[in-house]
């Protein structure tokens, strides 16, 4: 067995759309196991520049793609990036593309609420993507989603939309707003039905049949640990488990087959949305990350916050998530900084910590201590050899994988597919 499981192992963004990329071509199949549209993964071939939200990024391959069960739909969103990377020249049809059939809906009541809730939090806001995955795992675990299959059965939804509307009217009413438009909401359902059915199956079943002919199963994460329902930064965090664990749960494959977990890692740290962040740099530093790395939302276009790299938040990310060697990536963008730095450790009233606590207090509270090392002059951009790399650019990987206690399998040196060191190969470990 050979399987792959890319996850996040920091606040997202992290280069796994490229990385995921990259492998898909050695994979037999991509399933992305849980998020939404939420997600926005850039994928550089050539001069074309690929950024999926929703679709299993060994798409553009033309890598059998799956959206497992544990992914929240939302169907016209689905339509819209299928439309947009056809127009691109990617083939899309009911062969190499698959939903699983229990997947839950995203409507456009849980948008609305994803909205009206930020909004009402004011400066409390989460910073969700305003996608609506939040409402949409609610759903899910109150029972009341509409899912993939039911857009088969839409004459017989009537009891399913009483127990969901009688949900939202209630909280709908909380924000001053009318009831849900039922009749309006079926309708659009009635219309993207068919679009949505022609890739729906049960693909646990699939999985496991090629798996039993002895595919190379690739799962793809989104999000990060530290964005994790359960283990991130609660309740700055996204709505479903980003760990590696959840590619199981939410593909419909058991844990003994999810692989080599491969932890996605970007050389210094980004944050999106609201939340705590020790290693945050509102300075030149930050800017200057910031502006190398084009640290801007693929989702939302929002500005990222940046800061140096923090190796407690990591270790702890691939200590949850058991990851078995990293993918560190953007290496490039520390290229021609004098010194940098690595959080080693927390200091919180006058303690020294070697993880990150649990209440968002202390979370807030956190004092990074630092550990300084010498720059590179030569570059990393575009290295795609050990040989490439500059001595002391070796040496800071080396530091960052001694801190995190997990070893280095890739390294990323620009957005572009090709443009990765292989050091420890995944599907053959
Ligand atoms: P994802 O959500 O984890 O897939 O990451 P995003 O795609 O949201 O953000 C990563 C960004 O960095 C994208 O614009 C990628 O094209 C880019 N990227 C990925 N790897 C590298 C790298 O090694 N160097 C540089 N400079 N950019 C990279
Ligand atoms: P990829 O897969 C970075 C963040 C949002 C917000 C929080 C909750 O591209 O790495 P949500 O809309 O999920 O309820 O928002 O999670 N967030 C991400 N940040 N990368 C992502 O995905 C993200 N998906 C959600 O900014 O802070
Ligand atoms: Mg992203």
């Amino acid at each position: 067995m050979a399987n792959v499981t890319v996850i996040g192992a920091q606040w997202g963004d992290e280069g796994k759309g490229k990385i995921v990329d990259w492998l898909a071509s050695r994979a037999d199949a991509v399933v992305r196991f849980q998020g939404g549209h939420n997600a926005g993964h850039t994928l550089v071939v050539g001069e074309q520049v690929y950024k999926l939200s929703l679709l299993p990024s060994g798409i553009v391959t033309g890598t059998l793609s799956i959206i497992g069960n544990g992914v929240v739909l939302d169907p016209w969103a689905l339509k819209a990036e299928i439309e947009k990377l056809t127009a691109q020249g990617v083939e899309i049809n009911a062969e190499n593309f698959a939903i699983a059939d229990n997947c839950p809906l995203i409507l456009p009541l849980h948008r609305d609420l994803d909205g009206l809730r930020e909004t009402a939090a004011g400066s409390g806001k989460i910073g969700t993507t305003g996608r609506g995955i939040g409402p949409a795992y609610e759903d899910k675990v109150g029972r009341r989603a509409i899912r993939v299959c039911d857009l088969a059965h839409l004459d017989a939804l009537d009891s399913q939309l009483d127990r969901l509307c009688a949900h939202h009217d209630a909280l709908r009413a909380g924000f001053g707003q009318p009831p849900v438009d039922r009749a309006a909401l079926i309708a659009e359902l009635r219309e993207i039905a068919p679009y949505v059915l022609q890739f729906a199956q049960p693909v646990w079943k699939r999985l496991n049949t090629v798996r039993k002919a002895g595919a190379r199963i690739l799962f793809e994460g989104a999000q990060g640990v530290l964005l994790d329902v359960d283990h991130g930064t609660y309740p700055f965090v996204t709505s479903s488990n980003t760990v590696s664990g959840t590619a199981a749960s939410g593909s419909g494959l058991g844990p003994s087959q999810t692989g080599f977990v491969l932890g996605i890692v970007k050389a210094y740290t980004t944050r999106v949305g609201s939340g705590p962040f020790p290693t945050e740099l509102e300075d030149e530093v930050g800017q200057r990350l910031g502006e190398r790395g084009h640290e801007f939302g693929t989702v939302t276009g929002r500005k990222r916050r940046c800061g140096w790299f923090d190796a407690v938040l990591v270790r702890q990310s691939c200590a949850i998530s058991g990851v078995t060697g990293i993918a560190l990536t953007k290496l490039d963008v520390l290229d021609g900084f004098d010194k940098v730095r690595i959080c080693t450790g927390y200091r919180l009233r006058g303690k020294v910590l070697d993880y990150f606590p649990a209440h968002a207090a202390d979370q807030a509270e956190v004092e990074p201590i630092y550990e300084e090392m010498d720059g590179w002059s030569g570059t990393t951009a575009g290295a795609r050899s050990w040989a490439d790399l500059p001595a002391q650019a070796i040496k800071y990987i080396q530091r960052v994988q001694e801190l995190i206690e997990t070893p280095v399998a890739l390294v990323s040196t620009s957005p572009e597919r090709e443009d990765t060191i292989l050091v420890r190969d995944p599907f053959v470990d």
